[in-house]
This record gives C-alpha cells, sequence and structure tokens, in this order.
C-alpha cells in the first residue's frame, strides 16, 4: 500500500489540482508529532484567493479519516496527514518478509551498464591511503547501482605505464633483488624507485638513461617488456591480498597501459578535428576560454601523457559497454584533469562524453603518530587494516564477549570499522582518521551498527521454536516501532538517493539511524522477557526481524559484513 500514493490522489480530487503537482508539494514535516506527510497551502492561496490557513482549515474538514489516513490536522497554512499506524507497520513488516533480500531493490537500472572505475594505484608508487578512500566509495557505489538493477562493471584503472618505468628498469637493474620484491612488491619497488631519485640528483645521465629504457619499453623491446610485466605482476599479487581484506573484485584490470596501443587512434581523432595546437613544442588542446590551463596531449618529444591515455580510454569504454554512466572515484586534486578531458572529449563531439562523471573525494588526515608505518611517511594500507584487526581483538577480550570465532569476528569488525569510516560523511570532507572514533563501540560507527544486528540476531535466537510470521502486527504499535518501521520503509529512497548523488553516505547515515531507532526500540518494547503477552511478543519479532534484515542489507551495500554474535 502506497500511503503518500494514497494521499496525494486525495488531495488531488478535492482540490483540483493535478497528481504531479500535489506528489511535487507534499513534504515530511520536520517533527513526527507534525504527521507522517504534509501538504502546504501556500500556492493554493493564489488560485483560491484565501489565507493558506484558512484554506489548511476547511481542506481538514472535507477530509474525512479512512483506512490508511488516521486524521488530518491544519497547522497554520500546512494540512498534516496521520497514517493508520497499525496498518502501515502490518503493511510494511508484511512486504519486507516477502521479498526477503530483495527489499528496497529496484529496477530502475534495467538494461543499462555503469561503469565504476575506483582504486586505480599505481605500480612502483605508494599505494596510498587515499587509494583505499577511492575502493571503499567505489566498490560501495559499485554494489548501490546493482542493487538499483543497473549492470555494472567495475573497472581498476592500474597505473601501470608512463616514464617512471624507465627509471623503475633503470633501478632494478643496478639494486634489484627478486627476493625481496617477491616478499614486499610494493615496499622493494617503491625503495629502489626512491633510490633512483637520490643517485640522479647526484648522476643525472640516469635519467637519460631511464628515458631510454622507458622508449624501449613503448618499443615493444622484449627485455623491457618483461621487467615491466614482472613488476606488475608482483605488485597486483599485493593488490589482490588487499582487495580480498576488503572482499573487493574487479571486472577488469586494464590499466594505463593497456591503451598505449590505442593512443594513436585517438590522437588522430583530435588532429583531424582541428583541436590540437602547438606550445612550446607540445600538442595541446586550448581551454583558456574555459579558464583551464592547456590539456596537454603531447608533449614535446611526442609522447603521450596522463591525458591523452584518459581520452583514449574513455572511447574504448564507450565501444566496449556503451555506458549510461561512467564514473570515475578519484581525489579531488584530480578534478581539474577530468573537467580538462571531459571539455576536450565534448569538443570532439563525442556526445556521450556527458554521461563522464567525476566522483571526487577529500584528503585523509592522519593524525600524528598513531598509525604505525612500515616505511617511514607513507602509510601502507596492509599495516591500517590489521592494526584496526588487532585493536578490535583486544576491545572484544577486554570486553569479555563470548564469540565463537574470535579471528573472523575481529577481522570483519575490523575491516569494517575502516570503511565505515571513508563512508561516514559526504566523500568531499576532509577524513580525520582516529582509532579511538572508528572503534568507538557506542558511537556512530561500523561495531555500532553491526552490534545492532548482533543484538537482534541473538534475540530472534532465543525465540527459536517460536513461530511469528503471521503475526497480528497491530499487537505491536508504539511510537518506537512506529518510527523503526517507517525507516524501514525508507529503505529503497536513502539507497535511490545514494546514486543519484553518488554518494554512499546516505546509505550509511540510513544504516545508522536505522540502528539507533532499533536499539530505542527493543530497549523500551520489551520481546523475549517473560511477562510480555505472547501476541506481543510475536508481533515484535517481525519487527526484530524485518530489521536484521535491512542492516544487514544496507551495511552489505557499504561493502561492510555482518556477525551474529560480538
Ligand atoms: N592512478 C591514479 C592515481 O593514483 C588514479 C587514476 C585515476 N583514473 C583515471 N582514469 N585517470 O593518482
Amino acid at each position: 500500500m502506497d500511503f503518500k500514493q494514497h494521499i496525494v490522489t486525495r488531495l488531488a480530487d478535492l482540490t483540483g489540482l493535478d497528481k504531479e503537482t500535489v506528489t511535487n508539494a507534499v513534504e515530511t514535516p520536520p517533527e513526527e508529532k507534525l504527521g507522517d506527510l504534509a501538504f502546504p497551502c501556500f500556492t493554493l492561496a493564489r488560485v483560491m484567493r484565501k489565507a493558506p490557513p484558512l484554506i489548511a482549515k476547511e481542506l481538514a474538514e472535507q477530509l474525512a479519516a479512512d483506512e490508511l489516513i488516521d486524521r488530518v490536522e491544519a497547522v497554520g497554512g500546512y494540512l498534516n496527514f496521520f497514517y493508520n499506524r497499525a496498518l502501515f507497520i502490518s503493511d510494511t513488516v508484511k512486504a519486507v518478509t516477502a521479498a526477503g533480500e530483495d527489499w528496497g531493490k529496484s529496477d530502475i537500472g534495467a538494461g543499462k551498464t555503469v561503469l565504476v572505475e575506483y582504486s586505480s594505484p599505481n605500480i612502483a608508487k605508494p599505494f596510498h591511503i587515499g587509494h583505499l578512500f577511492s575502493t571503499a566509495v567505489g566498490n560501495s557505489l559499485a554494489r548501490i547501482y546493482k542493487f538499483l538493477g543497473y549492470d555494472v562493471v567495475s573497472l581498476n584503472h592500474i597505473g601501470d605505464w608512463g616514464t617512471q618505468f624507465g627509471k623503475l628498469i633503470s633501478a632494478y637493474k643496478r639494486w634489484g633483488d627478486p627476493k625481496k620484491i617477491e616478499q614486499d612488491p610494493t615496499g622493494e619497488l617503491l625503495k629502489i624507485y626512491v633510490k633512483f631519485h637520490d643517485e640522479a640528483a647526484k648522476h643525472p645521465e640516469l635519467e637519460d638513461e631511464a628515458r631510454e629504457y622507458f622508449k624501449r619499453l613503448e618499443d615493444g623491446d622484449e627485455e623491457t617488456t618483461a621487467l615491466w610485466r614482472y613488476f606488475r605482476d608482483q605488485s597486483l599479487v599485493e593488490f589482490k591480498r588487499i582487495y580480498d581484506m576488503l572482499g573487493v573484485s574487479f571486472d577488469s584490470y586494464n590499466g594505463e597501459a593497456f591503451y598505449s596501443d590505442k593512443m594513436d587512434e585517438a590522437v588522430g581523432i583530435l588532429r583531424d578535428s582541428g583541436l590540437l595546437v602547438e606550445s612550446d613544442g607540445a600538442q595541446v588542446v586550448d581551454l583558456s576560454d574555459m579558464n583551464m590551463p592547456p590539456c596537454i596531449i603531447l608533449k614535446s618529444d611526442g609522447a603521450t601523457i596522463y591525458a591523452t591515455r584518459d581520452i583514449a580510454a574513455a572511447l574504448y569504454r564507450h565501444r566496449t559497454y556503451n555506458f549510461h554512466k561512467n564514473i570515475y572515484v578519484v581525489g579531488i586534486p584530480q578534478s581539474l584533469h577530468f573537467r580538462q578531458i571531459f571539455e576536450t572529449m565534448r569538443r570532439i563531439g563525442w556526445e556521450w562524453s556527458k554521461d563522464c562523471v567525476f566522483v571526487g573525494f577529500g584528503l585523509v588526515k592522519l593524525p600524528g603518530k598513531n598509525m604505525s608505518t612500515r616505511h617511514g611517511d607513507v602509510v601502507f594500507l596492509e599495516d591500517v587494516l590489521n592494526e584496526s584487526i588487532e585493536k578490535t581483538r583486544e576491545i572484544i577480550i577486554n570486553n569479555g564477549s563470548a564469540v565463537d570465532d574470535i579471528d573472523d569476528v575481529s577481522k570483519k569488525i575490523g575491516i569494517g570499522a575502516v570503511i565505515y569510516t571513508f563512508l561516514k560523511n559526504s566523500r568531499e570532507k576532509d577524513i580525520i582518521f582516529s582509532w579511538d572514533t572508528m572503534l568507538d563501540f557506542d558511537g556512530e560507527s561500523a561495531p555500532y551498527c553491526m552490534y545492532g544486528y548482533a543484538r537482534g540476531r541473538s534475540i530472534l535466537r532465543k525465540a527459536q521454536g517460536l513461530d511469528y510470521s503471521g503475526a497480528d502486527m497491530s499487537a505491536a504499535v508504539s511510537d518506537e516501532a512506529y518510527t523503526l518501521v517507517k525507516l524501514i520503509n525508507g529503505y529503497g529512497d536513502a539507497v535511490a538517493d545514494a546514486a543519484d548523488r553518488n554518494e554512499p553516505f546516505y546509505v550509511n547515515r540510513y544504516v545508522t539511524s536505522l540502528v539507533k531507532a532499533f536499539n530505542k526500540f527493543y530497549n523500551t518494547n520489551p520481546i523475549m522477557r517473560d511477562d510480555v503477552d505472547d501476541e506481543v511478543k510475536k508481533a515484535r519479532l517481525c519487527i526484530v526481524d524485518a530489521t536484521c534484515g535491512v542492516i544487514k542489507s544496507a551495511l552489505s551495500l557499504l561493502g561492510i559484513s555482518v556477525v551474529e554474535s560480538m
């Protein structure tokens, strides 16, 4: 039953306004005591030539309560509707039970492909905490779009091409030790890469050597290509270990190198469209009329760069996937780069470039020294995740909780806590990484939400043997039950909002409010206590069951797993 739709129809019939106008006008009142839905009468005032409070009063008198509407009140210029709570609760809980894991899903995305590019670390440069931010946001968006029925393709645009590979090859030939690299690919490759820079400062001829190696790589020379592949493969083993910990996977790892043989075509198209102009020997697209620096396509030595590869990649994606949206989850410092390439593509006449979306995120600040690092200033993701897991384990032991498998539980909570931190606020906000906040079991955190789920599951375990299906839900009506069920009802809207704005934090905020409302519910509406009437017990259990399902589903959209007890 759609309560809102029902009220819209009745209002439209009564006022003569069309349904669309009414739908756009109705709003959710700021406070629950003002009802469930409000209709502002201000626009009608002009047509009816009466004061809004008078119109509200007259409409309230004409609108009799019915099965769905408990009562209508006029307050100021607003008409406030109060739903029939018993019906709303039983209707929603029944719908959730029937839908099961599909509750909140939609088919709005059917037949449309959304590409989500995220994580995209670089080989031989640090896989830093910003890449974890991208991974958390992108993985969540991919799950959200899938939930809404889109065909989702997740892309990891690995930084595996560019002049740094010439430097790396030169460094490897001098100081490389395969044993060390295989043990710790990112750390070791970074180490010899840094050493190369130090040495090159003293011996500039090293730079020429590196340039020569990259040239050979671009020309497909066998030996350098084999080395390049070795660095890439070794790094991917490490990246995948982290992705496994996070429960993240990709449909494609085609990185920048994949487009190296696709750039000539892109450059040709740019040239033919007359967009390329010369500037200090380089070929660029002039964007000064948009107050942007030029988009460099070919450097003065004829080499292509990051932007060229991105333009070639976008064209490839368009042809391969015919995407509805091509989303890039990348840090805000690169927003100019994306504005430049999107504008360049628009000028080529690629009409689909309007469907390329830059989804930026803020910086991660690490306060003080409470984050351990293996490699000096660079924070390695695996260290962060492992530290979180260890700290969680300590908390569980100190709390004296009885859990079956402390390894599994600490891992899920520890990793969930890190992911939650990245999705807690609007993604453009900077993040201050703090263990205390992240692992605060009573605060807004993953452990808090996961505890809500575990608590619900433990109530349901206690109720084993009691058949509560088909309970009479009117026995469960209370303010707390109503608030909770209304939230459950709004799950699909929260997910749709998150997709509309590419903001997983809408789902994060949603699930946190849901757990808060659930806490309040079970603390004030006893469930398995002996003195609770059986009918009331059953009806409340139905609500607990529905809530657990939605918490689990919403957390999974964030990339966070649940545990049965903690
Ligand atoms: N590898 C880049 C970095 O770490 C991010 C890649 C972003 N994606 C792209 N299509 N340019 O900064």
